[in-house]
Parts: C-alpha cells; structure tokens; sequence
C-alpha cells in the first residue's frame, strides 16, 4: 500500500495575460501550497483500475482526474494498466479553487512513479500532468512558486514566511470554462501587482506580500458572488487579516495572518457561516 498527501493550493495572486489560438489563457499566479490535504492510497491489488472516495458524489471513472493521471502515466510508461485500487480520504473541498483534483491527480502520479522506481523525472510528470490539467505540473512540484504559461513554468521561490490561512468556502458553485468565458468578454480593470508579490517574497516580507494578494477572477463574477467575497474579505479584514482574496476560479476567499490568536478568530466566526472554513499553514 503507498500512501501521499495531497496538499491544497491558494492563489496569493492571479493574473490573466492573454488568450491563445487554443482557447487557453496565459497566466501569471503566485501560488502556495498548505497543510489542508486529501490522503491517497494506492494497493496494487484486485481485478482492473478501480477508485473509492469518502464522497459518494465524487466520479469514480474517467472523470476523476486520478484515474484520468493512472491512465496517461501507463500511456506514457507504454504498459498496460495493472489491477490497482485508488483510495481518497477527501478533506480539501471539491470545485473550490484549491486544486484539490488536481492535487490528487498529482499524488496519484507520485506514487505510480515511485512504484515504478522513478521511470520519469520530475519535470516528465509535470509533462504527464500538463495532460491532465493545467495546476497539476504546479501540484506535483508544490511550495512556493511563480506560475506562467498555462500552468506549465514553474519558478520555486523563497518561501512564504511563517504565517496563518484561514480558507472559506461560500456555498455556490463557479464553473471554470464559463468563469474564463466571462472574463475574455468584460475589461479587466485591476490586476495584481505581481512584481511586487515577487519581491515580497524574496525580501521575506508578509505585509508587502499580503496587501498586494489579488485575483483578476473576482471582476467576473454576478453582483451576487461579489457580494458575498466582499462579506467574507471583510470579516478577515475585521478582524486582523493582513491581506484576503479569492483562490483560483473561486469561490473560495483565503485570509492571510500574522497572528495565530487572529486567523482563530476569523475561523471561527465564518465557520458560524459557511461549514466549509479551514484553518491552515503554509507547507
Ligand atoms: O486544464 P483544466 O482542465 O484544469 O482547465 C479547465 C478549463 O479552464 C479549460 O477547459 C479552459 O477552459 C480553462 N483554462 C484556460 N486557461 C488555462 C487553464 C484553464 O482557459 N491556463
């Protein structure tokens, strides 16, 4: 049995550069991982490639991007599939801007690869993981990173200093290719101040860091969906956030702390409101 944590990730930035030919966007994201993961297991037993989940709702075929991952790694490995048996204990919430999918189809490749004593290098499986989705190369190589292209540059920074994430799901759900439909069709008018994420980062310095979070999504969203990111960015600001912004496509909103007494409290007074509130560190 081999066993991997998929760890969340949080955009501390998201930019949107431009459109290719192919429909997909160029990027530019600030991305972290935290201690808020799935855990993955792998028994290489049984009949054919079957997957369970602690979520009855979640897809167990194709649709999972693990099995999709399973299937693209013996693509790529030019074996067939052998009987195997994917077990997911889900913590991260699903469609939530955590790349929680993702993460699983990253931990899946992992392991396969370990199994397999190491037939692809790192930068390999991200190639493998490009297939699967756009924040899978990111999820497989984790931390602190600038993320361009697609998804597919990975810069590794310094890393992020000590601090605490508070991360709130609202209950309403954002389709991805319909959120970069809307935003190819309106203005973008703010944009994060991406160079000076970087730079906060590499002077080590949360403030700088945290006051500049931004995430070009937020302008794409109904008057309603606005309103309730502007609620909760709100009761972080209140009560000692240092920055807050929404994650990936949304909707969840990340608060970024200092201060542990602070984050607890923010946690807990949105937990009151939305079941889907964590309290988080950076990996
Ligand atoms: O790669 P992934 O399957 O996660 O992407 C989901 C959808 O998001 C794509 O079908 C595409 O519409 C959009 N997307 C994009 N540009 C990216 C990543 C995703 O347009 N860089």
């Amino acid at each position: 049995m081999y066993h991997e944590k998929s760890y969340a990730k949080i955009n501390l930035s998201l930019d949107i550069l431009g459109k290719r030919d192919n429909g997909y966007h160029d990027l530019a994201m600030v991305m972290q991982t935290v201690r808020l993961c799935d855990e993955i297991s792998i028994n290489f037993q049984g009949d054919r490639l079957t997957l369970s989940s602690n979520l009855s709702f979640l897809p167990t075929g194709e649709k999972n991007l693990a099995v999709k991952a399973t299937r693209l790694f013996y693509e790529a490995y030019k074996k067939e599939i052998p009987p195997l048996h994917i077990s997911m204990e889900k913590k991260i919430p699903v469609c939530a801007g955590l790349a929680g999918g993702s993460g699983n189809a990253a931990a899946v490749l992992k392991i396969l690869n370990n199994h397999h004593n190491s037939p692809f290098t790192q930068k390999e499986l991200c190639e493998i993981g490009e297939k699967v989705g756009s924040d899978v190369p990111y999820c497989i190589v984790g931390g602190t990173a600038f993320v361009e292209g697609t998804g597919e540059i990975i810069t590794p920074l310094s890393p992020l200093p000590p601090c605490y994430i508070v991360l709130c799901k609202p209950n309403f759900p954002i389709s991805t290719p319909e959120l970069f439909h809307t935003i190819d069709a309106i203005k973008i008018k703010h944009r994060p101040d991406t160079k000076g994420i970087l730079q906060g980062m590499a002077d080590g310095d949360l403030n700088s860091i945290a006051c500049r979070m931004f995430n070009v999504f937020e302008q794409a969203l109904t008057p309603r969906q606005q309103f309730i990111i502007e609620e909760i960015k709100s009761v972080f600001t209140d009560q000692g956030a240092l920055g807050a912004s929404m994650s990936g496509s949304g909707p969840t909103v990340i608060g970024l702390f200092a201060q542990k007494e602070k984050a607890m409290f923010a946690y807990e007074t949105l937990l009151a409101d939305y079941p889907d509130t964590f309290f988080t560190t950076p990996v």
